[in-house]
């Protein structure tokens, strides 16, 4: 979610106004993800290299969180969605902590799209945090090198048990991936749209998923391999 900032500047206003505005984003997002019955959706709200940006758009973009957690969460109840919060919570004040397990936890036993907000996150640091855990296991004895693989590491991601994203969007401009899903994303089909996150819309959502649904996904495969087993599919 790339390109509050700018769009405020645009406006003459500052840049926490396009902050705000993206909340609104991602209401409207999220609700459109519900409507198409898109099963996980990730959002990138705020990295581990966010906290270099000033101190005073720190605090408001920490303020901002809280307020949309508390104002939230019982809209996302009600639309039977799952709140999960990805990252390094202990970056975070107490309060916001706390506040994070709760709205999590009024979500639980939610069954319909999956959000994960991503806080305090960065794919190094998820991955890290992965083999740390996996490096313990080991320690004590529980794990043999040999019985690490892909799956193995995947379950040990913050992201455990859900697909991995088969769609990748970038708001803002910008053709970098920014230390997000690093992982995860290694079969995601990448759009990139100029498009500012505050004026990301269904329209434009509708744009990015007609693009993604022209690509063709081969996992490695060739074209010939890929056209064979769809053709299979339909004559099943
Ligand atoms: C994205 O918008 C929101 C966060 C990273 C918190 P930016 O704040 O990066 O907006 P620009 O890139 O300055 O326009
Ligand atoms: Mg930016």
């Amino acid at each position: 979610m790339d390109g509050n900032g700018r769009w405020a500047q645009e406006r003459g206003l500052p840049r926490f106004s396009g902050h705000k505005a993206g909340v609104e984003t991602v209401r409207s997002v999220v609700e459109e993800c519900v409507k198409l019955n898109i099963g996980v959706l990730t959002l990138f709200a705020f990295s581990s290299e966010n906290w270099r940006r000033p101190a005073k758009e720190v605090s408001l973009l920490m303020d901002l969180f809280m307020l949309a957690l508390n104002r939230e969460v019982k809209r996302l109840k009600r639309n039977n969605v799952r709140l999960r919060i990805i990252g390094d919570h202990s970056g975070f004040p107490a309060k916001l902590q706390a506040k994070i397990l709760e709205a999590e936890e009024m979500t639980v036993t939610c069954t319909g799209l999956v959000l994960q907000i991503a806080a305090n996150y960065g794919g190094r640091w998820d991955l890290t945090q992965a083999a740390r855990n996996i490096a313990r296991q080991a320690a004590n004895g529980q794990l043999v090198p040999e019985a690490i693989t892909e799956d193995m590491l995947s379950g040990q991601l913050t992201t455990a048990g859900l697909p991995d994203p088969d769609l990748f969007i970038r708001t803002g401009g910008e053709q970098r991936l920014s230390n997000f899903l690093l992982w995860q994303s290694a079969y995601a089909e990448l759009y990139m749209t100029d498009v500012l996150w505050p004026d990301f819309n269904p329209d434009v959502f509708k744009q990015a998923l007609l693009n993604f649904s022209g690509r063709q996904r081969r996992f490695g495969r060739t074209t010939e391999q890929v056209k064979a087993s769809a053709g299979v599919q339909e004559n099943d």
